[in-house]
């Protein structure tokens, strides 16, 4: 399929896998890749600047397609070093980078004089058009179904995504909600380019994470999210659990006065708990409310592949059939 996203990254399907905090690993990069998508290393998942460089050259053992790296703009005090990861992602020769998280503004002027392309991960129309006037290349419009920080303004993707085609130039791809070729053809309908894709990547046999994070999400219906952290202004989509529990259980309690100190335990260094040790309670972790419709754990070219076949069905004979009565 060709699109302006296929043309833009020269990958032969509009697909994206978005970065992932300890998930987004050489493996599954190099698989989406392969597979003929957009995989996606997650930089801050790295330690150190040095070690993304090494987690970079091992994707690069693994596939010879275009690949990208994730970097996530925290609104923290202690910055990470972002000139570090930067440098890390131009060195190790990788053309794509998907931003997310805070203004990339700063960052862009390097990367383009390096021939990088930049995707900005965006929850809202303004935000997007913002990434527009910057220079970014394309967005990753985020509906409010997403998994992880789906912003505060809770608009899903079945308004989000028109409201986006009416406003950008630019291309974008839909994410949050996407798990197979109905949704990518309902994005393209709505004037996206492609989807991206997180929580679906999970359940695939090359993701580098525990079996039972595969497990719990292709047991969960679309009813077992949570929205957490809101009254801080820092919402996000996890899977419902027991540390999600005491942590809604915090923000009932303190209200207004919650702040992040309180629900410390429940958010802060869980993900290598979860993905790596299986540890399924250790704390919030995201997942989208797209779990309702994983239900296996094929690999990731049997699920892209399947993506594909099923969208060129329903274009070519379902919506064709439909179009010709
Ligand atoms: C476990 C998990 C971790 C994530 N970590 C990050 C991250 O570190 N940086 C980021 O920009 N997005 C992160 N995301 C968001 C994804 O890149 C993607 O935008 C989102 O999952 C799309 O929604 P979906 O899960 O419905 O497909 C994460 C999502 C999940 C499920």
């Amino acid at each position: 399929m060709k699109t302006q996203i296929t043309e833009l990254f020269g990958i032969e399907h509009p697909i994206i896998q978005g970065g992932m905090h300890f998930v987004g690993l050489a493996e599954l990069a190099a698989a989406v890749s392969n597979a003929g998508g957009l995989g996606i290393i997650t930089g801050l998942t790295q330690r150190t600047p040095e070690l993304l460089a090494q987690e970079i050259h091992r994707c690069r053992e693994m596939t010879d397609k275009p690949f990208g790296v994730n970097l996530t703009f925290l609104p923290t005090v202690t910055s990470p070093d972002y000139p570090g990861y930067i440098r890390a992602i131009i060195e190790g020769g990788v053309k794509v980078v998907e931003t997310a998280g805070n203004n990339p503004q700063k960052w862009l002027p390097g990367l383009h004089d390096a021939g990088v392309k930049v995707i900005h991960k965006c929850t809202s129309v303004r935000h997007s058009l913002k990434a527009e006037a910057i220079g970014c290349d394309a967005v990753s419009v985020d509906g409010f179904e997403c998994g992880g920080h789906p912003g505060e303004d809770d608009i899903p993707n079945f308004i989000l995504l028109p409201r986006a085609a009416d406003e950008l130039k630019i291309p974008f791809v839909a994410s949050g909600g996407m798990a197979d070729g109905r949704s990518l053809v309902a994005a393209l309908a709505l004037g996206a380019q492609g989807i991206n894709m997180g929580t679906r990547f999970i359940a695939t046999k090359e993701a580098p994470v525990h079996e039972k994070v595969k497990q719990a999400i292709v047991a969960a219906s679309e009813l077992d999210t949570r929205l957490v952290m809101r009254p801080l202004r820092n919402t996000e989509r996890v899977l419902h659990n027991a540390a999600v529990d005491r942590l809604l259980q915090k923000e009932r309690t303190l209200g207004a006065n919650l702040k992040f100190e309180d629900i410390i335990d429940e958010v802060a260094g869980v993900y290598p708990r979860i993905m790596q040790n299986g540890d399924m309670d250790a704390g919030a972790w995201s997942c989208g409310m797209v779990a309702g419709l994983i239900h296996d754990v094929p690999t990731v070219k049997e699920l892209i592949d399947r993506i594909m076949q099923q969208a060129h069905a329903i274009i070519t004979q379902r919506l064709a059939g439909m179009a010709g009565g």
